[in-house]
């Protein structure tokens, strides 16, 4: 009988590249006629949003290492609880989801993910690792395809994969970067991996492709509201996953974490601040909802309000809270910014499967 342990945490890919990276959208930004001319005058910034940047040497130094010592936290977490495998819920971005085949979710049945490349964009790496270097995974095709099947048979039709489609790197940014930096003391990860792509960009997918498409400078001034997609798959929907999908595991013997990857409101997806800034005030609320249990409020969210914050890939986090319904998670970190493009929350969610209870 299986036991579950959920986790939340971020994939935020400046972290990759080290901390002078993370105002890299904003200076673009700066420079950019899709934002306003009263915008790209900082002294129009709230108060907080131009401390950070005059202090953005030394706060993104502080933003770093506090994402570093979470995912310090977790791993051992993680390792104390021995899983025989991991499911992560992670947005695609324009990866393996192109324009012809765009699914809502998709389940990784892969043997192994071998020859995965994801210091390409990044030669100010942390460790000074060489961009060429490559890594390889072990996923957990049995467990992944039994995940498959069972959701089809409980009336939740879903996609799966045996192998990447499109992704240059052979696994997409959400999950290759979990992997990295939940091995940021670099002892390795071995534990077999499943990951499970939602479409995060939906209305945006077309406009926005790998994220950055309607910051294009020859946009400003269109209505990227008239280039809509169809959405992705809706907060109610995901919560829905997650619990069956937690019904599921605790069917079968394995020890499996389940576990939510992105950042909050995204800045650069966040419209209603000209692209500057994420939606500090729903993240906040949403951050206060999980830290007391009350997560299942977010499958009342709709697609329409999660994308208006800037929430698109918030939404992995909808599929951890339906999985983790009725509990209260241990909060690890919430690492709050203004001009470092995003929010990010750290939790766990105690053990309690039907073994924890036995
Ligand atoms: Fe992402």
């Amino acid at each position: 009988m299986g036991e579950v342990l959920g986790i939340g945490c971020t994939h935020y890919p400046s972290l990759l590249r080290g901390s002078q990276a993370y105002t890299g959208t904003t200076r673009f930004l700066l420079n950019n006629p899709v934002v306003s001319d009263k915008m790209r005058d900082i002294s129009n910034w709230p108060e907080g949003a131009q401390a950070e940047w005059a202090n953005q040497e030394e706060d993104s130094k502080l933003h770093e290492l506090r994402m570093i010592e979470a995912f310090r936290k977790l791993r051992k977490v993680i390792d104390d609880f021995n899983p025989d495998a991991v499911l992560i819920w992670g947005d695609d971005q324009y990866e393996n989801f192109q324009e012809d085949l765009v699914p809502p979710l998709v389940i990784h049945c892969d043997d192994e993910f071998n020859g995965v490349e994801p210091m390409t964009s990044a030669p100010k790496n942390p460790w000074g690792e060489p961009v060429d270097k490559t890594w390889n995974w072990k996923g957990h095709q049995d467990l992944a395809k039994d995940i498959a099947t069972q959701l089809m048979e409980r009336d939740f039709p879903v996609s799966y994969s045996l192998k990447p489609a499109h992704a240059k790197h052979g696994m997409a940014h959400a999950f290759a970067n979990t992997l990295l930096y939940l091995d940021w003391d670099r002892k390795g990860w071995d534990y077999p991996t499943i990951p499970f792509s939602v479409n995060a960009l939906g209305r945006n997918f077309e406009v926005s492709q790998q994220g950055f498409g309607h910051l294009k400078p020859e946009l400003a001034g269109s209505d990227i509201n008239l280039v809509q997609s169809p959405p992705g798959p809706s907060p109610r929907s995901l919560y829905r996953l997650g619990k069956l999908i937690r019904e599921i595991v605790e069917e079968r013997p394995e020890r499996v974490v389940l576990m939510a990857s992105s950042s909050w409101s995204h800045s650069f997806l966040t419209q209603k601040n000209e692209w500057l800034f994420p939606d500090r005030e729903t993240d906040q609320i949403h951050f206060n909802q999980l830290k007391n249990g009350q997560q299942h409020l977010w499958a009342d969210v709709t697609n329409l309000e999660a994308e208006q914050a800037g929430g698109h890939e918030w939404k992995n986090w909808v599929a951890l809270a339906g999985a983790m319904e009725g509990q209260t998670p241990t909060i690890v970190e919430y690492v709050e910014s203004w001009v470092f493009n995003s929010d990010k929350c750290f939790c766990y969610f105690e053990p309690a499967g039907v073994a924890a209870a036995t």
